[in-house]
């Protein structure tokens, strides 16, 4: 994970605080963290520095109130002066559910005041920090990979599982990460032609002092959890800051074997109307491979592979957007398919389908399918990761079953076999 620039944490508890001590756990250079609540933000920042990896790293806890235009104003300017550049924003400010009732019996004043920190909040933050980075110099996204652009910087906003569903007596905190959900689409089509990228993380159910105090104004919030949350846990705050690493390994001059980098994959695409990103994880050209003087680094991170090369290897990872249903195609090759998060509905071409949930693996042998992403009944994102192996032509009753790649030829075509 390259996280080496310098980042602006909004949020010195809980997942804010989880977030900064992983910039600075990955190589951050400097933190700004900011909170209402200042010794929250100086004991993140107290932190940061007992884990940050880079020798001259820097960090500052400042105050900031959300709610308030002119602080969210003067926290980012002071931000800038300590920052510089500012890379990456994350805006994990936010309050929980005080009194839980159904609609009928709702609290304005707390429906109130909730969409002022959880949604004017991220709303006034995303506003003023696009403005910051609009008028910031633009860097290679990758300097290896020139097919993933330039970047003026990155904004996350912390939405929820809410963002996507409701729960029964919730209606303040649904409504607002709805609103969240709303707000960062928005700014992320706004700010795309600058290179500014605009993201939403959206936990379920996460043990930090939010849920904790949650627990005992909500009663049965802890059984709740339990019960709807699949893994049967709640999640940990770093969890949620933990992102896709890939680590590539290989020998020192005394052949000793060592990590030669580890990074988040290589060529990243968009598929359909943002229906779906891939991320090519590695390739490689030939079977068995050659591996002397790296020669297959070279080649897997050159170019963005086709769906699958003949005589080698391709591991794809895609992450669904909720609902979304992939063309029916035929891959004529033996495609290892496992399901790391979510649903998903495998469907062949004879009708026949099968339902698989995370951990469970299709073994592919070149037969004509598409994909349909359930999970959460259609409203959550899912990810699965392919192996993709080359095959001999494949007759039936000797008719050659010939490929088809439908609307994903797009994606694939002009590509070096
Ligand atoms: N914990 C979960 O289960 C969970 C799940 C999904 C989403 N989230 C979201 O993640 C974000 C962070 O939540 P958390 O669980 O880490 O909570 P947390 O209480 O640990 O941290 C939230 C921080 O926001 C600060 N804050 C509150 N009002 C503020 C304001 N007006 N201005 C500036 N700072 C303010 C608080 O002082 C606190 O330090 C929230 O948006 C929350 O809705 C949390």
């Amino acid at each position: 994970m390259d996280v080496t620039g310098h980042a602006f944490v909004i949020g010195g508890s809980g997942i804010g605080k989880a977030c900064a001590l992983a910039f600075a756990k990955y190589g951050s250079r400097r933190i700004v963290v900011a909170d209402i609540n200042l010794e929250a933000a100086e004991a993140a920042v107290a932190a940061c520095r007992d884990v940050a990896l880079d020798a001259t790293f820097h960090a500052e806890a400042i105050a900031i109130d959300v709610t308030a235009e002119e602080s969210v104003k003067a926290a980012i300017a002071r931000a800038q002066e300590v920052l510089g550049r500012i890379d990456y924003c994350v805006n994990s400010a936010g309050v929980a559910v005080r009194t839980a009732c159904e609609v009928a019996e709702a609290n304005v004043d707390e429906f109130d005041a909730m969409l002022r920190v959880n949604v004017a909040g991220p709303f006034l933050v995303t506003r003023a920090m696009s403005a910051v980075m609009k008028s910031q110099s633009p860097n290679p996204v990758d300097p290896s990979s020139q097919s993933r652009g330039v970047t003026r910087g990155a904004i996350v906003n912390l939405g929820s599982a809410s963002s996507f569903a409701a729960t029964p007596r919730m209606i303040q905190y649904t409504t607002a990460k709805h609103a969240v959900a709303g707000l960062t689409k928005n700014a992320a089509l706004d700010n795309a032609a600058y290179g500014i990228r605009v993201n939403s993380v959206c936990p379920s159910w996460v043990d930090t002092p939010m849920v904790r105090q949650a627990m005992v104004d909500v009663p049965n919030l802890r059984d709740m959890i339990e019960t709807s949350v699949p893994l049967g846990r709640i999640a940990l705050a770093e969890e949620v800051a933990d992102a896709l690493a890939r680590h590539i390994t290989g020998h020192n001059d005394e052949g000793k074997s060592v990590f030669l980098s580890s990074d988040n994959g290589d060529h990243y695409r968009i598929m359909g109307e943002k229906q779906a990103v891939a991320n090519i994880l590695y390739s490689t050209r030939e079977t068995p491979v050659d591996l002397n003087d790296n020669v297959d680094i070279e080649k897997a991170k050159s170019q963005e592979p086709p769906l699958h090369y003949h005589n080698g290897t391709v591991v794809r990872m895609i992450d669904f957007a909720p609902d979304v249903e992939s063309p029916m195609h035929r891959a004529v090759s033996l495609d290892y398919g496992i399901v790391v998060e979510g649903t998903f509905k495998l469907i062949l071409d004879s009708g026949e389908e099968r339902i698989m949930h995370q951990g469970d693996v299709s073994i592919q042998r070149a037969t004509a399918h598409k994909w349909h992403n359930i999970s959460g009944n259609g409203t959550q994102p899912g990810r699965m990761m392919w192996i993709l192996l080359d095959c001999k032509d494949v007759y039936v009753k000797g008719k050659k079953m010939e490929g088809y790649l439908g609307e994903l030829t797009q994606y694939y075509e002009g590509r070096e076999p």
